[in-house]
């Protein structure tokens, strides 16, 4: 048990408890997967766990702070074979990774406990989506955490949620999930899934 379960049930207090609950449904054994903003390394751990010994994890980061993190915690799990690191934004996710991805995991804003004026960037942002949609299998995975709340962030929502919009309804189901009793600027998750 811990602040995530009680026993085997999920809590889902906030939107990155919601985006793991998806995360653990969709990514299984073997799975390629991508972890766009890997920071504390918490998403890329879960990743790591969960496509196992015959999968593959890409964690991206701009910040050595985050890379180094990561690195650490998949160490001490064992999991830091099954990862590479890539000190880099993920705007160049295509000259990384190309396709059959079943999974991107988009965690944005600021590093806790980093640097708070180090955040993503909207325009960056929208050109990692354009490429982690395109490089997904059918039936994958794009999950994303917004936080409006902080400088810049209002304008990150306004681009991820027009692009996520824009998609083709035939070959993308888009969900948006948030929080009814919390700020209204309190942080959500847009999840996207490739049609089969
Ligand atoms: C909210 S944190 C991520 C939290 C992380 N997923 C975790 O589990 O701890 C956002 C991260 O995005 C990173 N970042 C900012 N711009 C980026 C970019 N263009 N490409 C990749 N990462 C970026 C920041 O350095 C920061 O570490």
């Amino acid at each position: 048990m811990n602040s995530e379960t009680i026993t085997d049930i999920p809590l889902l207090r906030g939107p990155v408890a919601l985006s793991h609950h998806f995360i653990r449904r969709f990514l299984h054994e073997g799975d390629r997967a991508v972890d766009a903003t890997c920071g504390n390394g918490s998403d890329t751990l879960l990743l790591a766990e969960l496509v196992g010994s015959s999968g593959r994890v890409w964690a991206f980061d701009i910040q050595q702070a985050a890379i180094d993190r990561s690195f650490q915690r998949l160490t001490e799990a064992g999991l830091a074979e099954r990862v590479k690191l890539i000190r880099a934004g993920h705007e160049t996710l295509s000259g990384h990774v190309t396709d059959n991805i079943s999974l991107v995991v988009f965690n944005l804003g600021y590093l806790p406990g980093g640097d708070r004026s180090i955040i993503t960037n909207p325009e960056t942002t929208a050109k990692a989506l354009e490429m982690s949609h395109a490089c997904l299998k059918p039936g994958g995975i794009l999950a994303v955490t917004i936080y409006p709340g902080h400088d810049g962030g209002e304008r990150e929502r306004h681009v991820v949620e027009s692009w996520s919009a824009g998609l083709d309804a035939r070959a993308f189901h888009v969900w948006r999930m948030g929080q009814l009793n919390v700020p209204a600027d309190a942080p959500y998750f847009i999840l996207i899934q490739k049609a089969a």
